[in-house]
This record gives C-alpha cells, structure tokens and sequence, in this order.
C-alpha cells in the first residue's frame, strides 16, 4: 500500500512539531494510508520528550503526544516524506538550504500556508512565553491540520 507520510518541522522539536504531529495523527486517526512524524532543524534535544507544556495543551484536548522524542530533521527525510510542513519563515530557510533538487523543495510549506495562502504567517515560537503561548498555537495548527487533512 502507498502510503503518504507527512514531516512537521520547527526548531526544537519539543515545543511546536510535537503537537502539529499529535493533532495530525490524531485527526488521520484509523486511516492506515498516513503516517506522521516530526523532526527539528536543531538537534539540541534530540531523544528529549516534548516541553512540559505542549504535552499539557494536548492532554487537555485529549491527546498524549508524552511518548514522541525529538529528534534533528536530515537530508533522508526529504526522501521519507512527501509533505514538509515547517512552523515558521526561519524554518523554512533551513529545510530549504538542506533541499537537493526542485522536487525536495517543492514538498516543504508554512504550515499556516493552509490557513493564509502566500502571506507566510509564523506559528509563534512559544518557547520562551507563557502557558497562553501554546494555547494559542495549539488552536492555529488544529485549524491548519483540519485544512490539510481534506487537500491530502
Ligand atoms: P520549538 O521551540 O522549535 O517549537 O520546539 C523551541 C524549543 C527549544 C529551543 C528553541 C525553540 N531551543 O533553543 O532550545
């Protein structure tokens, strides 16, 4: 079976990713034709579990992303993945810069592309803010993977 693998990426990959990969799985939920994983740009916390906060936002949506470990985006993924959707405009430069060929780089978006085509809106870094941070980029990445889960 041909399967479609979706890669959501940020910086860390403790803060941002984990939960755009947990909401995407969880939406594609039962539907074995789709995989989701997630990865960053930066391998600081590579075999960490994802900020305290982000698997406290998903636990009061339901959703356990406690068992996802970070890990650093590569250059294979680009042949693991058919979708590449990265968290922010800085993001994107890096993916971008590791892309070998126009079909590499013709699988990475903005993940708020979904929700506002060509205006390359940010998910917020909330790594350093409040609990109100990853609230607030809970709901953008709900709304962008409801979008993303009918075009694919
Ligand atoms: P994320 O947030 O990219 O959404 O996972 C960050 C987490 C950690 C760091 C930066 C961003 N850091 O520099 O350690």
């Amino acid at each position: 079976m041909e399967k479609t693998r979706i890669l959501m990426v940020c910086l860390g990959n403790i803060c941002r990713s984990p939960l755009a990969e947990g909401i995407m799985r969880s939406k594609l939920f039962g539907r074995k034709k789709f995989e989701v994983d997630s990865a960053g740009t930066g391998g600081w916390h590579t075999g960490e579990a994802p900020d305290p906060r982000s698997i406290a936002i998903a636990k009061e949506h339901g959703l356990d992303i406690s068992g996802q470990r970070g890990r650093q985006f590569g250059v294979n993924d680009f042949d693991r993945f058919d979708h590449i959707f990265v968290m922010d405009n800085s993001n994107y430069r890096d993916v971008i810069r590791l892309a070998r060929n126009d079909q590499d780089k013709q699988k990475v978006s903005l993940i708020l592309d979904a929700i506002f085509p060509g205006e390359n809106v940010d998910v917020p870094d909330p790594y350093y803010g409040g609990t109100d941070g990853f609230a607030n980029v809970y709901d953008m990445l709900d709304q962008a993977c409801d979008i993303i889960k009918e075009r694919i």
